[in-house]
């Protein structure tokens, strides 16, 4: 079906909700001399949930924030819809939510202002229907005793839920999560993985999602990018991450540890 034509109705509002698709051409990205995204090339079909995974410092952020048009492509082009991420006007038409690694919630405004804020820029609804939206949030992520507190008073878990809840007031088409589950225990790890499933099931919002959590790109992900040293060393379905064909993949999916390294032995008999 034409990304045009799908459609359904957002959770958080009445308005038919067009999925959007993402468009990852041959982008290469350097800070100075080091590049640190070479020739990267990937297509999000709309609805879909992508996670993608790779070591720490493989630039998984870095090309999310391409994305949402926070990091400019030295060469090659994103697209979210057709339209070229790095424009401007392009964040005014398609609703995109990123869920920082870091939360990136307001310090001095409560949690409720956290959430309120967009809607209320955006004049999405009046207040009484922002108040819906904000506490509709807060209970899918089992914050509604929070609402008042300030970013300072919440443990790291909290912060980042209260950073999903506030993307999910944004009525996003697309979502995009850096590292959602890190900071969170198994419970609420599984919550936010139903979230994202639920999100594409029944809204059909398209979703990126980067993750150490094997878990959760096993669990959740439609398909799952690999991304080492800034290129793209894996494309395919969860299933295919079982038997990886590229060796430094199945290094990284499966690291051995080697148990007879005299170190372990004496942390051991530390304990
Ligand atoms: N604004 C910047 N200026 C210079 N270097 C940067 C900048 N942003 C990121 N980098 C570098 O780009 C590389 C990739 O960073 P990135 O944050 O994308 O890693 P990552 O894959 O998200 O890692 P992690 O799993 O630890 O979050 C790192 O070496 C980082 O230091
Ligand atoms: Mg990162």
């Amino acid at each position: 079906m034409p990304a045009s034509v799908s459609s359904t109705r957002n959770p958080f509002s009445d308005a038919a909700t067009p999925a959007v698709g993402v468009t990852i051409d041959d982008l290469c990205k350097s800070f100075g001399t080091f590049e640190v995204l070479k020739h990267v090339s990937f297509h999000v079909p709309p609805g879909e949930i992508f996670v993608l995974m790779g070591p720490s410092g493989s630039g998984k952020s870095v090309l999310l924030k391409h994305i949402v048009g926070l990091e400019l492509p030295t060469s090659g082009k994103v697209t979210v819809d057709g339209l070229d991420a790095a424009d401007e006007t392009t964040r005014e038409k398609v609703r995109m939510a990123l869920v920082f690694q870091a939360g990136a919630l307001f310090n001095s405004l409560s949690v409720y202002d956290n959430l309120a804020l967009y809607p209320r820029e955006h004049q999405l609804a009046d207040e009484a229907g922002i108040r819906e939206k904000v506490m509709r949030a807060l209970q899918i992520l089992s914050l509604e005793n929070a609402a008042n507190k300030f970013p300072s008073e919440l443990s790291g878990g909290m912060k980042k839920r209260v950073a999903i809840a506030r993307a999910l007031v944004m009525e996003p088409q697309l979502m995009l999560y850096d590292e959602p589950t890190s900071e969170l225990d198994p419970v609420m790890s599984a919550t936010i993985a139903e979230i994202i499933a639920t999100l594409k099931e029944q809204y059909h919002v398209t979703s990126i999602v980067v993750s150490h959590d094997r878990d959760l790109a096993l669990g959740i992900a439609d398909r799952v990018g690999i991304l080492m040293g800034g290129q793209l060393r894996f494309l395919g379905k969860p299933a295919e991450l079982r038997t990886p064909q590229d060796s430094r993949v199945a290094d990284f999916l499966n690291p051995q540890i080697d148990l007879q390294n005299p170190r372990f032995k004496q942390l051991e008999t530390q304990a």
